[in-house]
């Protein structure tokens, strides 16, 4: 794994970006695997910022998201697609046609995986980018899950949970469930960006980078693949230095 250690939030995401714009350069076709969450924001302020200025096109780009909470849709504010779309898409001149996340609302959850995986199984990323939870997780995929596990529906548990509250009016707001990518369709991209900044992922850090790679620590898989880098700021690197 290659380690790039900023000094703050705002170097992580420039760094960042240098990872992401090298992909988005070289292929203007490229297939983006993209997060949500507080992590990859500034990341994407660069993007727009990129755009913007040195009019780097993301006509032609597609995209795959990890994840969704069950039962919200793009009119909830709290949804993924509504985040996405405000802070990035909306701001590119990305077809919205190219841009794929998980139907939050299908009535058949199961039928909803397997549509989803399909896709993924069509369109491999060139560059998948995640946060990391303060339990390991990535995407939504909680400790336990296995490394073998494809898209499916999740029960989240209580600390992912507290995380997330802080983003909703109060706690019961919170969806229980969510959608996402499993740990084989995250390993499947050609290149993984995982990005980690606070005090408050260090600990998960530590087992990104030097924990034993088990299940109990969904991050740690990453240790097993061949393209991965991660960028985080002083504070999340704490036990690994
Ligand atoms: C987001 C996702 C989550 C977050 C993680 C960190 O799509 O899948 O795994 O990356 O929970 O969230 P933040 O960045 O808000 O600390």
């Amino acid at each position: 794994m290659k380690i790039i250690v900023a000094k703050n939030y705002e170097e992580m995401s420039a760094r960042a970006f240098e990872v992401m714009a090298e992909v988005v350069k070289t292929n203007p076709q490229a297939v983006l695997g993209l997060a949500t969450g507080s992590t990859p924001l500034g990341l994407y302020r660069n993007m727009i910022e990129d755009h913007k200025k040195n009019g780097t096109s993301y006509k032609q780009i597609k995209t795959v998201n990890l994840d969704e909470y069950a039962g919200l849709d793009e009119n909830s504010d709290q949804s993924y697609v509504y985040f996405m779309r405000k802070n990035l898409f909306d701001s590119l001149d990305i077809d919205r046609k190219n841009t794929n996340i998980e139907d939050g609302t299908a009535s058949d959850r199961k039928a909803e995986c397997a549509r989803y995986n399909a896709l993924l199984h069509e369109l491999q990323q060139d560059i998948q980018v995640l946060g990391i939870g303060s339990n390991g997780h990535i995407a939504f995929n909680e400790p336990g899950t296995p490394f073998g596990s494809e898209t499916h529906v999740v029960d989240l548990t209580e600390s992912t949970i507290k995380d997330n509250s802080r983003l909703f009016k109060n706690i019961d707001e919170v969806p229980r469930q969510a959608f996402t990518m499993g740990l084989k369709n995250i390993m499947n991209a050609k290149k993984i960006l995982i990005l980690a900044n606070g005090e408050n992922k260090a600990q998960a850090v530590y087992g990104l980078v030097k924990g034993e790679v088990t299940e109990n620590v969904p991050a740690s898989v990453l240790q097993l693949h061949p393209d991965c880098t991660l960028v985080c700021d002083e504070a999340a690197a704490r036990l690994i230095l």
